[in-house]
């Protein structure tokens, strides 16, 4: 049966406002709420052994294997190389024995990371997918499938699909502390409480879509947009300048905050916003001085933070969004919200095609 739009506008919208509902689901399948641990379908491969991890995709796919990255690291301490399957098929990738491949795909479809997988399989790795669409290729070729259940994603600019692979891998992060055992109980239990509270924090998320769509004409008149972003938050910099570009056609780029001396603030003028994403906690701080060189160059400032971070910093900015306070774990799934939302409303202001952008394909079959 074909999807419809119901009640919105767009399949953007919609499914940016199904992702409580999808995340929800998803989370289902890989937490047990009785005793707040994470299960994994069972697979014939121990994750204990796993020496290092290659993780391959494209677009926003790609933005989401590298918040995943710093859980791997931070969770499981093992290594973590990731590419643009584009890049990793023709270079000479090293891959150890014994090493997990992970490749994210929403269609399961996309030509080079098929690719990237098919090389992986050659070269002795185990396979992980991390994909939407259960009859997919990519899906058919897995040792480990790990299905995100957001179910079928309409609008070319990928969105749920994003917070669900986050979910997954959350999980599966997780999971690999616990089976090295670098993961205790108690703490596991923390780590699936907290990944539990997501759904209601991106319901809380979503409460602000009125004051997004109410200072995108704000965003709206400018060419270039900048989005600075810290540790598993700096990704989302990249996927907020990512979907900005795709369905409004301004210009945007993200950077890594601290980065941001070394190049970008050389474009800084009032004519440039800066989306700062920075939810409050140990790292503020350091994103408050990058503020502070922005607007020392006379630079609008787009603050996304929470009640903390916005008192303390929110004044003298362009705008502000307010986040919910959250565990910096889910802050990359919650702030994703924001990030969709702004580029959404831009693009609608400018009444550019939100589903069908130009020049852009749900699904890259085509190398
Ligand atoms: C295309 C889509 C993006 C998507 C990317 C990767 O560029 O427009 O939204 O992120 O492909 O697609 P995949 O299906 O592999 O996640």
């Amino acid at each position: 049966t074909a999807v419809e739009k119901g009640n919105y506008r767009h399949f953007m919208q919609k499914e940016i406002f199904e992702q409580p509902t999808v995340v929800a689901q998803t989370l289902g399948s890989y937490l047990r709420r009785s005793d707040n641990s994470v299960a994994l379908p069972q697979f014939d491969f121990d994750l204990s052994s796993v020496k290092r991890i290659t993780i391959v995709a494209c677009g926003t796919s790609f933005y989401a294997g590298m918040v995943a990255k710093y859980w791997f690291e931070q969770f499981a301490r093992v290594p973590v190389d990731i590419d643009v399957a584009s890049e990793f098929r023709y270079r000479e990738p090293v891959l150890e024995k014994g090493g997990l491949a992970l490749f994210i795909s929403q269609s399961g479809e996309t030509a080079d990371t098929l690719a990237a997988l098919r090389h992986c399989k050659e070269n002795g790795q185990t396979i992980g997918v991390i994909v939407n669409v259960p009859t997919s290729s990519m899906a058919r070729e897995a040792d480990l499938l790990l299905p995100t259940h957001a179910g079928p994603e309409i609008g070319v600019a990928s969105t749920k699909a994003f917070t669900c692979q986050l979910a997954v891998m959350a999980a599966l992060a997780a999971h690999m502390a616990v089976k090295k055992g670098l993961m205790s109980r108690a703490e596991e239990q923390e780590v699936v409480t907290h990944l539990l509270e997501a759904p209601a924090c991106l319901n809380a998320a979503l409460d602000h879509d009125e004051d997004i769509a109410s200072m995108a004409h704000l965003i709206a008149p400018a060419r270039d947009v900048l989005y600075l972003g810290r540790g598993p938050d700096f990704p989302l910099a990249l996927e907020g300048a990512l979907k900005l570009k795709e369905i409004s056609y301004i210009h945007a780029e993200g950077y890594a905050s601290g980065e941001m001396k070394h190049g970008p603030i050389a474009l800084i003028d009032d004519e440039v916003p800066v989306i700062v994403l920075a939810p409050s906690g140990p790292l503020f701080e350091k994103t408050v001085s990058n503020m502070e060189e922005v607007r020392a160059r006379g630079g609008q400032i787009v603050l996304i933070s929470d009640a903390e971070g916005l008192e303390h910093a929110g004044e003298g900015c362009l705008a502000t969004i307010e986040m919910p306070r959250v565990h910096p774990l889910i802050a990359p799934l919650v702030y994703a919200i924001p990030v969709q939302l702004l580029a959404y409303h831009v693009a609608c202001v400018k009444g550019t095609d939100v589903d069908q952008p130009r020049n852009l394909a749900k699904s890259v079959t085509v190398e």
